[in-house]
């Protein structure tokens, strides 16, 4: 698809990999990227739209999508990773409040905008997913619970949007240097390279993007014994 001359919209636009989507949105050509976020007036991208939009909240993001009909691509990039374990008292709590976010936020955006790109020809609908959807740290486990369930909700949207010629891409990465991995000091991907990766993604029409070597590897290794996911990941 043609990213020229577009609309776009990003969710959790106002910082880390949000904001290099929408920046890099911009410098492909897109005429205008609304950068949407729970709190507009900390959105600082020069020449990006702020628009309020907390993913969480049905009405926001139904509010939004009533402003935004002008979008043919919508990036579900806001997210949280919480650190609990699973067996602890905070594992259950943890899980909710991340699928709350994680998959529930995907879905809430993604039924709100599928009128309005279905109404550009299709357009496309980028879900920022991760190589933590397919395998487990034992500190990510309650995260990845809820990037497995937006995968699944990414794969299932796919096959719905089909028909109103929306493209769905599911994007997954190992650790980005943005705050949500800032504790983090293994290798980590610019957020700017994720972004450019996701741009190159869209001009050729692909649907899954595996944005680094990590999730690369961890998809190859699907076929053999035992999986990554088994075996568990070298973080
Ligand atoms: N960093 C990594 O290592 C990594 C790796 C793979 C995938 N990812 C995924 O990449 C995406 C972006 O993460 P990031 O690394 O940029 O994280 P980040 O630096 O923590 O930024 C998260 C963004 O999501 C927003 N957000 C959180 N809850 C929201 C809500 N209810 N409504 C709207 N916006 C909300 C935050 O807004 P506020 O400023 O209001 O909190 C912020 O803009 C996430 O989906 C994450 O799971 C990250």
């Amino acid at each position: 698809m043609k990213i020229q001359g577009t609309t776009a919209l990003v969710t959790g636009a106002n910082r880390g990999l949000g904001q290099a989507f929408a920046k890099a949105l911009l410098e492909a050509g897109a005429t205008k990227v609304y950068a949407a976020a729970r709190d507009p007036s900390t959105v600082t991208l020069a020449g990006a739209t702020p628009i309020k939009l907390d993913v969480t909240r049905a009405d926001d993001v139904f509010a939004a999508a009533k402003i935004a009909q002008d979008v043919s691509i919508v990036i579900n990039n806001a997210g949280i990773a919480l650190g609990a374990m699973l067996l602890s008292d905070q594992g259950a709590d943890a899980i909710r409040k991340q699928l709350e976010t994680n998959l529930f936020g995907m879905l809430n955006v993604s039924q709100a905008f599928a009128p309005v790109l279905r109404g550009h020809g299709g357009g496309a609908l980028v879900n920022m997913l991760s190589v933590l959807s397919w395998a487990s740290l034992p500190s990510t486990a309650t995260y990845s619970i809820s990037k497995a369930a937006a995968w699944a909700l990414t794969n299932g949207l796919r096959n719905e949007l089909r028909e109103h010629g929306t493209k769905v891409v599911a994007v997954h990465a190992g650790f980005i240097d943005t705050d949500m991995a800032a504790h983090v000091t293994a290798p980590k991907s610019s957020p700017a390279d994720i972004a450019a990766r996701v741009i190159q993604a869209l001009l050729n029409d692909e649907e899954e993007v595996l944005a680094d070597d990590i999730s690369r590897q961890v998809k190859a290794g699907f076929g053999s014994t035992p999986s990554h996911y088994i075996a568990g990941l070298k973080p």
